[in-house]
């Protein structure tokens, strides 16, 4: 049996890219009968940047939202907030004191986040052992990702070994990163990597006309509507490539290459592809938003359940660290 475990953020509504990259392959995962799934909210990470309690409350019911109405079963799984459970922050002390600050100073993230953000704060820098002290916690053996968190799965991997290492003993699990080629990074509106931060994203969970707006304002190169246009690298050609069926987009690619074919139109298609691929996913987000007891009903019994194994992995931990 493996253990699937993955988080989401909430610092803003979970957006296409998160659908793509981690949320639909991670349920398609966790509906293996040998899988055990571990998906939760990083709700502790947001706080990096959003330090308004409601609109992280908000957010945090979007991603859950999103978790159930594509279909995560938690009956059989296991679905909670990480600040529920407070294993996770002791855990990321211990783990603190097994990294090396450089490993720290050079990571990617931090590196083009201390950039962009005004506010960059000591959770900003100690991010990744947050991270790595949730997956280590469940002992997860596979972690569903984009492409973004590959160099957080290989420091999560360090700090284990070296954990592993000074005390001769296989007390934590190294994780596998699990990431899809095809869906790893998402582009978004200007072509770069789809983000909540960049404010560039499609939200598939909007009412019909925003949505349409939002796709609408896809970045285009200005090749006019007769000349012919090439399909690959363009945004919304990848875009509907990858949610329409196989036959409509070598459709649309024949259009592109023919054309007389705007991308007015191919932004048209991409729209109603997306409503009908997320149609019954649309319609349930809209049911828990409106019934957030029904989420927090899920989350409290799956909060139950992390605490118990948290429990269990913090138990085995302080007794090999000697507390
Ligand atoms: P976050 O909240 O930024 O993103 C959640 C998941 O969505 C993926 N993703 C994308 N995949 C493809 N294309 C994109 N444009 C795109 N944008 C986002 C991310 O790769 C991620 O899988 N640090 C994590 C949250 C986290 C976590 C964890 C993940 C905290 N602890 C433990 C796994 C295991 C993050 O900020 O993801």
């Amino acid at each position: 049996m493996s253990r699937i475990l993955t988080g989401i953020q909430p610092s803003g509504r979970p957006h296409l890219g998160n659908l793509l990259g981690a949320i639909l392959p991670a349920i398609q995962l966790s509906q293996d009968p040998a899988n055990e799934s571990f998906f939760f909210i990083a709700d502790l990470h947001s706080l990096i940047t959003i330090k308004n309690a409601e609109e992280r409350r908000q957010n945090t019911y979007a991603v859950a939202a999103a978790w159930l109405a594509c279909g995560f079963d938690t009956s059989r799984n296991v679905f909670w907030r990480q600040s529920r459970v407070p294993e996770h922050t002791e855990l990321a002390w211990y783990l603190n004191c097994f990294t090396p600050f450089p490993m720290l100073v050079n990571a990617t993230s931090f590196k083009d986040k201390s950039e962009q953000l005004s506010d960059v704060n000591a959770g900003l820098f100690m991010y990744p052992v947050l991270q790595a002290a949730d997956i280590l916690l469940y002992d997860a053996n596979l972690v569903p990702v984009g492409k973004d968190q590959k160099q957080h799965l290989e420091m999560t991997r360090d700090i284990a070994a070296s954990v592993n290492h000074q005390y001769e003993t296989e007390i934590l699990v190294l994780p596998e990163a699990r990431i899809d080629e095809q869906v790893m990074t998402i582009p978004g509106l200007d072509g770069r990597k789809m983000s909540k931060s960049l404010n560039n994203y499609i939200d598939v969970f909007l009412p019909e006309k925003e949505l349409r707006k939002q796709v609408m304002g896809i970045v285009t190169d200005s090749t006019p509507l007769e000349e012919p246009k090439n399909p690959d690298g363009d945004t919304v050609f990848t875009l509907y490539s990858l949610i329409a069926a196989p036959a409509d987009a070598q459709k649309m690619r024949e259009n592109y290459l023919a054309g007389g074919y705007g991308y007015g139109h191919a932004k048209q298609a991409l729209h109603e592809a997306i409503l009908k691929k997320f149609a019954a996913e649309r319609e349930h987000f809209n049911h828990y938003m409106t019934h957030v007891q029904e989420l927090e009903d899920a989350l409290q019994a799956g909060e139950a359940k992390a605490r118990a194994i948290a429990g269990e992995t913090i138990k085995r931990v302080r007794a090999v660290l000697g507390y």
